[in-house]
């Protein structure tokens, strides 16, 4: 039985906008989602502006996440943010695995599995980005690597656990590039995605968590992406940072 999970939409400014920009994004980014009750919106600012991110959205119902977190809560970590540091200023959304941190700053598995325990123990909720580089899919190792990614982190926790997480799911050769994934090869993986949660935990786990598209997300193919059974919501780059392009993601038609 499928089961109807609340479609997230959701915003990565990756490292843009100074605390201006952040301002002058939410006057104008608030009013234009106001109703908008039947999904979440999600928006993850650089760290310097999530503090007055709060602020500016306290009276409305965007949820703010970090785009990633260190997995210890203090130490000689020099330039890294602890789950503890996020918690205190009210985040409890954090963006995990993202390809950007697994490809430009070296993050494993193994890491960013040690970063998702981290986020749940302190009741942070991870958003656990996985996807195949180009040439994996041109091999056809796809699945095989999903397996890998899903593996080393989902191995690790509970069932209990398993299902507070949130997956992205973005291939990183549509990340930045243009070149969205035809709402069918994303639907392809999405499903994967999800029969590979009920095949490692049951079809409770599988039916619970949400799974989002990341990749070139746009106002214009937002709504065949967000179409398919097993999208439930989508993770946005470029098109993020402008309030007029992303209200029109966040508040496309949702027809499933
Ligand atoms: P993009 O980035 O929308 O700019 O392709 C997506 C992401 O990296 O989450």
């Amino acid at each position: 039985m499928s089961e109807k999970r609340t479609p997230l939409m959701a915003a990565n400014w990756k490292m843009h906008k100074t605390l201006a920009e952040t301002k002058e994004f939410f006057n104008s980014f608030l009013p234009k989602v106001e109703n908008l009750d039947d999904r979440d919106i999600l928006i993850a600012p650089p760290f310097t502006a999530l503090a007055l991110s709060k602020k500016l959205t306290e009276s409305s119902s965007v949820i703010l996440c970090a785009q990633n977190m260190h997995w210890e809560e203090k130490g000689a970590f020099t330039g890294e943010i602890s789950p503890l540091m996020i918690k205190e200023i009210g985040i409890n959304w954090v963006i995990l695995g993202h390809s950007e941190r697994r490809h430009i700053f070296g993050e494993n598995n193994e890491v960013i599995a040690a970063k998702v325990s981290s986020a749940l123990a302190h009741e942070i909720n991870p958003i656990l980005c996985i996807g195949e580089k180009l040439e994996e899919r041109e091999l056809g190792q796809t699945e095989d690597v999903l397996k890998v990614q899903l593996e080393s982190v989902f191995g690790t926790l509970s069932q209990e656990l398993a299902k507070k997480m949130t997956i992205a799911y973005e291939p990183v050769w549509a990340i930045g590039t243009g070149k969205t994934a035809t709402p069918d090869i994303a639907q392809q993986a999405h499903a994967f995605i999800r029969s590979w949660l009920s095949n490692w935990f049951d079809s409770s786990i599988a039916q619970k968590v949400r799974i989002l598209y990341g990749g070139s997300v746009k106002p214009e193919n937002v709504e065949s992406l967000m179409a398919q059974p097993d999208i439930d919501g989508v993770l946005v780059g470029g098109a993020s940072l402008d309030p007029e392009k992303f209200s029109r993601i966040a508040g496309c038609k949702i027809i499933n």
